[in-house]
């Protein structure tokens, strides 16, 4: 494929980001066709959150530039990500405890309001019919993740693995064209990791995503492109197969004993 700037929903380029003295990104670059499921491995510490924040827009970086559709992306701040077509999920699960499972997915909907950003914590200034609609279109983003007969709980009173569904149905209820997801699988069991991945081929049918994971098998199952970190450098990048035969990759997985124990060293096999 070629690959002109516009053919790119996002790119990312020469990316660095300082934190004090600690380069926790180093001249990363990254590029996100539409409809592509890209991956973004590397062992704890790499950067992989960092650069989320970063194509997120809620960090700005050091030096390096992002381009959503070819052009700077239009807002920096967190509200304005959902406008921008970007929806992330968090590393953990990010749920507003003090409101309910419904509550929470309406928040992720916002960006189909016209109230702007804090009607939604003030309920000022939104029309009583964008509330209805936005409750319907949140009702029906929880009746997609199966989750909609617990609309009226609180989140914590939910299985762990439901409580991952509900803030799937808040990332999705915009209808993002791009979606982040942070760690999606952590705490899963076998069985749900299994279901995580047909849905995420299912999302790419409309929305392009970017997938932070350590469970090697769903990032070589269902992505289309790989790109590892560590150290905050981009130290391959390629089709799954291709990743998982660099020597590099495998080097950096083996070389920190604190993933050693776990399913990353699928990236030595
Ligand atoms: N807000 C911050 N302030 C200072 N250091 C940070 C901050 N966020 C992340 N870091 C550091 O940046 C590095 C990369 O972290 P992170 O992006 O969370 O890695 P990963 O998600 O790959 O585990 C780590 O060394 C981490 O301690
Ligand atoms: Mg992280």
């Amino acid at each position: 494929m070629t690959t002109t700037a516009t053919e790119h929903l996002l790119r990312a380029d020469g990316v660095t980001v300082r934190f004090g003295g600690l380069t926790a990104l180093d001249d990363v670059g990254l590029q996100v066709a539409p409809g592509s499921v890209v991956g973004l491995i590397g062992p704890n510490g790499a950067g992989k959150t960092t650069l989320f924040n970063v194509l997120s827009g809620v960090l700005r970086p050091t030096a390096g530039t992002i381009t959503w559709k070819g052009a700077p992306p239009p807002g920096r701040r967190t509200h304005h990500l959902a406008r921008t077509g970007i929806a992330r999920t968090f590393q953990g699960l990010n749920l507003f405890s003090m409101m309910t499972v419904l509550d929470n997915v309406v928040a992720g909907a916002d960006r189909l309001a016209t109230g702007g950003p804090f009607s939604l914590i003030t309920g000022l200034g939104r029309h009583h019919r964008d509330e209805r609609e936005l409750r319907a279109r949140a009702m029906a983003a929880l009746e997609r993740f199966g989750v909609a007969e617990y609309a009226h709980r609180m989140p914590g009173t939910l299985p762990y693995g439901l409580q991952k569904q509900v803030a799937l149905a808040r990332a999705c209820v915009s209808e993002p064209e791009l979606l982040l997801l942070d760690e999606p699988a952590s705490g899963l069991s076998g069985e749900q990791i299994g279901a995580l991945a047909d849905q995420i081929r299912g999302f790419s049918r409309d929305m392009a995503v970017v997938l932070v994971e350590h469970h090697m098998d769903l990032v070589m199952e269902v992505c289309d492109h790989i790109v590892v970190l560590n150290f905050g450098r981009v130290i391959s990048t390629g089709t799954p197969q291709e990743v998982q035969a660099d020597p590099q990759v495998t080097e950096a997985y083996l070389g920190t004993p604190a993933d050693t124990s776990g399913d990353v060293n699928g990236a030595a096999r």
